[in-house]
């Protein structure tokens, strides 16, 4: 029985012993590797914080949405490119209720059907940012 417990406590400091030991490089391996970790793990949070913001409206990107899908109609400054209206000089309620009336597949101008096309992906909240954006 003696024998048993002098052997538990000899194992038991071996054991603390070790621990204290390894502690040190152990750690610092760790540090280490949760660095690389830790930031693969922010990404995705990010993007998903990003996701909800949108989600939650009034995040549209109307500059860079007017840059990808419209500025190669309506120019830059939406001062209009060849055929293609000038947008420069409308207001933001002109601008929403035409674009709402394209979306929706009124007849407008000649060109109406191309505009039609354009429009049918664009949210509600969309409208309103370019039109806020490209107004006066
Ligand atoms: C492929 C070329 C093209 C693209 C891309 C395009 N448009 Fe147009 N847009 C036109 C044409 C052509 C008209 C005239 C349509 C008509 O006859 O009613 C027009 C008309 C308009 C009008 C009405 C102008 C007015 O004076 O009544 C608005 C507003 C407009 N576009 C906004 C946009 C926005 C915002 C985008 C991007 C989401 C866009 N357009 C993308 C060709 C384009």
């Amino acid at each position: 029985m003696k024998a048993n417990v002098l052997l538990l406590t000899l194992v038991l400091s071996l054991g603390l012993a070790a621990c204290g030991e390894k502690k040190e490089p152990e750690s610092a391996a760790t540090a280490e590797t949760a660095t690389p970790a830790a930031a693969m793990e922010a990404s995705p949070t990010a993007a998903e914080s990003h996701e909800a913001a949108a989600d939650a409206g009034g995040t549209v990107d109307a500059q860079g949405l007017y840059a990808a899908k419209c500025a190669s109609c309506h120019g830059a400054t939406g001062q209009g490119v060849a055929d293609n209206p000038k947008l420069a000089g409308l207001t933001s309620a002109d601008i929403e209720s035409r674009l709402r009336d394209y979306r929706d597949g009124k007849q407008r101008g000649p060109k109406t059907a191309i505009m039609a096309s354009m429009a049918k992906s664009l949210t509600d909240e969309q409208i309103t940012s370019l039109a806020g954006y490209l107004g006066e």
